[in-house]
C-alpha cells in the first residue's frame, strides 16, 4: 500500500528514485511521484497513472539533476487518484512522501486551516507536511518531527526533506513498513528490500516512532524523544535476480515457476534428521503438548492457507482449529486464552489487520506462532514464536508461491503437533515427512502442463461468472483458486463445499456455466463426482482438476486435468494450486489485463 523510497549519494538520484519505485510498483501504481534537491531547491516531478506515465514525464520534462531526494509510488486511500493528490507533498517549507492512513487527519486540517494553512490536495498525506513545518517554527527538523509524531493517528512510513537542509533526509515510522539501506557512503529508504537490493544488501530496520536523519555518507537515529539510539545492520538473504522477472513476461509467471525450488528450500529449512522441527522457532513438543486450541489469523490468500491447516491439524493432531479472517478476528472479542496458540500467517508480515490480530492474542495471553515471508517484519518481530517460509521476494500482487511455502509449513506443524501430541509415532513422522519430500517433483509435474492451463484459460476468457468446487482439502483449495482468478481476470468467482451448491447456489447454474471441479480426495470421490454430475445436467461446463487414472462417468466433464503426483491425498493442495494459479495467470493475459498489477489491488495491505 504505497511504496516509499529515497536516496542520498553520489548517483544520479533520480534514476535511483525510479529504480526503486519500479520494484515498489506491486505496492500501489495510480500515481507516483519524485522530489529531488537539484542544486540546493527542491524540484518535484510528480503524475496519476502507473510508472510509465511518470517516465514519459521525465523524459518530456527532464528528471531533476541532485544526488539526494525521495519518491513515492500511491495506492488511494483520501482523494481520487490525480495529478494533484500524488505524492510528494509540499505545504510551507516540508516535503513529503507518505505510506499509511493518517486517522486522524480531519481534525488536524480544522487545526492547520485556523492557523492559515492552505491545503492543495485532498489528501490525509498533506495533513502531514503542513504539520511538520508548523513544529518547524525553530527552524529545527528533529524537534519538529518529534512534535508532528506525537500528534499523528494511525500509521505512516514517511520520507521527508526539510527546504532549509539540502541534501539531508529525515525518514520515520510507525506501523507502516520502513527500512534504511545502507551502502557504501550512500544511504537509501524504502518500503521493502527489492527497492535498494541492486546497491546494497545491508539495511537497518526502523522501530515505531525510529526516526533516521541521512547526510554526508552518515545516518544517525533518534527515538521519539529525540534521542540518538544506534541500531543493528542487518544483511538481506535475497539476491538481485530473484527480485527481477528473469525473461519471464511478469513477477506472477516467474513466482509460479520458483515454486519448486522454494518449496524444496523451506521444507529443509524446517525438517531435521527426517523431521519436522520447530524448536529452532521456540515451537517445542511440550509448548504443542499445552494447546487446547488453534486459531489461524490471517487475510486473503494467507487465510486460505489458514484453512488448509485446519483440516491437516484436526485430521492429524485431533486439535480444534478455527480459521478467522482478521479484520473480523480483531474485533469479535474471540474467546481465546493462556492454552490457546494464535498462528498468524503474512507473506508481507505486515498486514494490518493481521498485525493487529496479533497484538489482541498476546494481549489475551494466547501463545502467537508467525509464519511469514519477510524476515524481521512487524509480525515476524512482535509474535512469541516465529517460522520464515523461504519463498523469496514476492512482488506479483496475486500471491503464489507464498501460498504453496506456508501450506508445506503447515502440513509439517501439523505432522509434529500430531507426533508430539501422541496421535502418531515417529516412524509416522518419519513416512509423513518423506511424503511432503516429495512435494517440489509433484510441482514441477505440474509446471510441466502449462499449454494445458493456457488452454482452460482459452474456455473461461469469454465467461461472466464461474464457480469452483471440491471438499475437504479440495474446498480449502477451492476458496485459494477461486479468489487467484477473480482477483487478476475480473471475471466473478465463487467457491463453495461441493456439497453446499444444492443450498442455493446451483440455481446460477445455466448453460456454458464453468465449473471447476478440484477432485483428488479419494474418501469423498464418489460424492464429488454426483456433485459434478448434478452441475453437468443443469448444463454447466465440467473442468476438472483430478489424479491420473481417476474415473469419471461419459459426458461428465468436458475437461480433465490430470494431476500425476504420488503424493498422498493430504498433499495434493501443494501441487494442484500450481494448476490453479497457472489457468488463472494465463487467463487475466488473455483478457488484456496485467496480472502483476490488477486493478484497485496492492501487495502488503498496511491498512485496515
Ligand atoms: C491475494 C493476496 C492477498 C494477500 C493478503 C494478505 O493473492 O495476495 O489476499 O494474501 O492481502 O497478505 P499477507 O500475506 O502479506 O498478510
Amino acid at each position: 500500500m504505497c511504496g516509499i523510497v529515497g536516496y542520498i549519494g553520489k548517483r544520479d538520484c533520480s534514476d535511483v528514485l525510479m529504480d526503486g519505485l519500479e520494484k515498489l510498483e506491486y505496492r500501489g501504481y495510480d500515481s507516483a511521484g519524485i522530489a529531488v534537491f537539484e542544486n540546493g531547491s527542491i524540484k518535484t516531478v510528480k503524475t496519476r497513472g502507473k510508472l510509465a506515465c511518470m517516465k514519459a514525464k521525465l523524459d518530456n520534462e527532464g528528471k531533476p539533476l541532485g544526488c539526494c531526494g525521495i519518491g513515492h509510488t500511491r495506492w488511494a486511500t483520501h482523494g481520487e487518484p490525480s495529478d494533484i493528490n500524488s505524492h510528494p507533498h509540499s505545504n510551507g517549507r516540508v516535503t513529503i512522501v507518505h505510506n499509511g492512513i493518517i486517522e486522524n487527519y480531519a481534525e488536524l486540517k480544522d487545526f492547520l486551516k485556523e492557523k492559515g494553512y492552505v491545503f492543495l490536495s485532498q489528501t490525509d498525506s498533506e495533513v502531514v507536511a503542513c504539520l511538520l513545518d508548523y513544529y518547524y517554527s525553530e527552524r529545527n527538523p528533529l524537534k519538529a518531527i518529534t512534535e508532528t509524531v506525537k500528534e499523528l493517528r494511525g500509521s505512516f512510513a514517511l520520507g521527508i526533506l526539510f527546504k532549509d537542509f539540502p541534501d539531508r533526509i529525515y525518514a520515520v515510522r510507525k506501523a507502516s513498513p520502513l527500512i534504511v539501506g545502507k551502502g557504501d557512503g550512500e544511504f537509501f529508504i524504502a518500503s521493502d528490500i527489492p527497492a535498494f537490493l541492486k546497491y546494497t544488501k545491508e539495511y537497518i530496520l526502523l522501530d515505531d516512532d525510529e526516526i533516521v536523519c541521512m547526510e554526508n555518507g552518515k545516518a544517525q537515529f533518534f527515538n521519539v524523544h529525540g534521542i540518538e539510539v544506534s541500531k543493528e545492520v542487518h544483511t538481506a538473504e535475497w539476491d538481485v535476480e530473484q527480485a527481477q522477472k528473469q525473461g519471464f513476461p511478469h513477477y506472477m509467471l516467474k513466482e509460479i515457476h520458483e515454486q519448486p525450488d522454494v518449496a524444496d528450500k523451506t521444507l529443509k529449512a524446517v525438517i531435521k534428521n527426517g523431521v519436522p522441527d520447530f524448536s529452532d522457532a521456540g515451537f517445542t513438543d511440550d509448548i504443542m503438548r499445552s494447546i487446547k486450541k488453534v486459531f489461524v489469523v490471517a487475510c486473503g490468500t494467507s487465510m486460505h492457507a489458514g484453512i488448509i491447516a485446519r483440516y491437516a491439524v484436526e485430521k492429524l493432531a485431533r486439535i480444534p482449529v478455527t480459521v478467522e479472517t482478521a479484520s473480523e478476528f480483531r474485533y469479535m472479542d474471540p474467546i481465546v486464552g493462556k492454552d490457546d496458540l494464535v498462528i498468524l500467517i503474512s507473506q508481507s508480515g505486515e498486514t494490518a489487520d493481521t498485525k493487529a490480530g496479533l497484538e489482541l492474542a498476546k494481549e489475551k495471553g494466547a501463545k502467537t506462532l508467525a509464519i511469514v515471508n519477510v524476515k524481521y517484519s512487524a509480525i515476524a518481530r512482535a509474535a512469541d514464536m516465529c517460522i520464515n517460509t523461504l519463498a523469496g521476494p514476492e512482488i506479483a500482487v496475486a500471491s503464489t508461491k507464498a501460498y504453496t511455502v506456508q501450506i508445506a509449513v503447515l502440513y509439517l506443524i501439523a505432522f509434529r503437533m500430531a507426533f508430539a501430541n501422541g496421535n502418531i509415532t515417529e516412524e509416522e513422522l518419519k513416512a509423513l515427512t518423506k511424503e511432503i519430500e516429495k512435494a517440489p517433483d509433484a510441482i514441477r509435474n505440474i509446471l510441466k502442463k502449462e499449454d494445458e492451463c493456457r488452454f482452460i484459460a482459452s474456455r473461461l476468457v469469454n465467461v461472466e461468472k464461474l464457480f469452483f468446487i471440491g471438499r475437504g482439502f479440495d474446498y480449502a483449495l477451492s476458496l485459494e483458486g477461486s479468489l487467484k482468478l477473480k482477483e487478476i481476470t475480473y471475471i466473478h468467482s465463487d467457491a463453495y463445499a461441493a456439497g453446499e451448491l444444492k443450498h442455493g447456489t446451483i440455481s446460477l447454474i445455466e448453460e456454458g456455466v464453468p465449473v471447476i471441479t478440484i477432485a483428488t480426495q479419494e474418501s469423498v470421490l464418489p460424492k464429488t463426482i454426483s456433485n459434478m454430475e448434478e452441475v453437468k445436467a443443469r448444463g454447466a461446463t465440467v473442468i476438472a482438476l483430478a489424479r491420473k487414472g481417476t474415473k469419471f462417468a461419459e459426458n461428465t466433464v468436458d475437461i480433465l486435468f490430470e494431476i500425476d503426483t504420488e503424493l498422498p491425498d493430504m498433499l495434493t493442495p501443494l501441487a494442484t494450486v500450481c494448476g490453479l494459479q497457472l489457468i488463472a495467470y494465463y487467463t487475466s493475459v488473455l483478457r488484456g489485463i496485467d496480472p502483476d498489477k490488477p486493478r484497485n489491488l496492492a501487495k502488503s495491505v498496511t491498512t485496515e
